[in-house]
């Protein structure tokens, strides 16, 4: 079977507008399981009015979830990242350590307002960049500057930028979907994340999506956007 990773997920109990408890993480498990994935980097918001809690709080709640996952006894691994709300403090921030990597790696999930333009999210991309991080630019599908403007997209690859879309968009309504067929045929999309929030509204669901995309553009492309280079990320590798 297919094992999946999720690169952007709300499973950190009481830390954002995620999971409430420890009881809705566990239910949350149970379906990331049932879906495949395997391996999880939670990426709590770090956003004004979504939730930024120190890296030491989120620390403390995934160690809360490692062992709630021995004592489920399932084999599914959960590792530290943050969904950074971008904005001028980021900069400094990530020099003053606040701000949790991927993994720990160089790599950093960035989200911007559906509303920015393109000029704006092109610059911060490129000041995150200086910084020395890799830049993930979060659920670029949300975004209204990019959502069926394939030259901006592949400008931001091109400069060096990585893509991450969500798995609901990829079976998603018209637009959103065809957009993402579009960028995966040109093999721009590099990540895969279920955004997950609860275990009922918005879940952690990924086979769908990782069955839709072997079908229309092939099993290594499938497996390398739902497992491969997340793992790169882990590991501190180059995509
Ligand atoms: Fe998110």
């Amino acid at each position: 079977m297919d094992k999946y990773i999720d690169m952007h997920c709300h499973i950190l109990p009481g830390v954002d507008d995620g999971a409430k408890d420890l009881e809705d993480t566990k239910e949350m498990l149970k379906i990331a399981y049932q879906e495949g994935i395997r391996v999880i980097i939670a990426t709590p918001h770090h956003h004004d009015r979504r939730g930024k809690a120190s890296i030491e709080r989120l620390q403390r709640r995934l160690r809360e979830v490692e062992e709630l996952i021995d004592e489920m006894g399932i084999d599914m691994e959960i590792h530290l990242g943050m969904e950074v709300f971008f904005g001028q403090d980021i900069l400094e921030e990530l020099g003053e350590g606040m701000i949790a990597t991927m993994g720990g790696s160089e790599y950093v999930l960035l989200e911007f307002s559906p509303e920015d333009d393109f000029a704006y999210i092109q610059r911060a991309v490129q000041k995150v960049q200086m910084k020395g991080y890799g830049v993930i630019i979060a659920h670029v599908e949300r975004y209204m500057c990019l959502l069926k403007n394939i030259d901006h997209i592949r400008y931001l690859v091109e400069m060096g930028a990585y893509i991450q879309v969500n798995a609901s968009s990829i079976i998603g309504g018209f637009t959103v979907k065809r957009f993402i067929k579009a960028m995966m045929k040109e093999r721009l999309v590099h990540f895969v994340g279920t955004d997950a929030h609860s275990p009922n509204h918005r879940s952690p669901l990924m086979q769908k999506a990782a069955a839709y995309v072997e079908k229309k553009h092939g099993h290594d492309y499938m497996e390398r956007i739902f497992w491969k280079n997340g793992n790169r990320v882990l590991r501190n590798e180059n995509i």
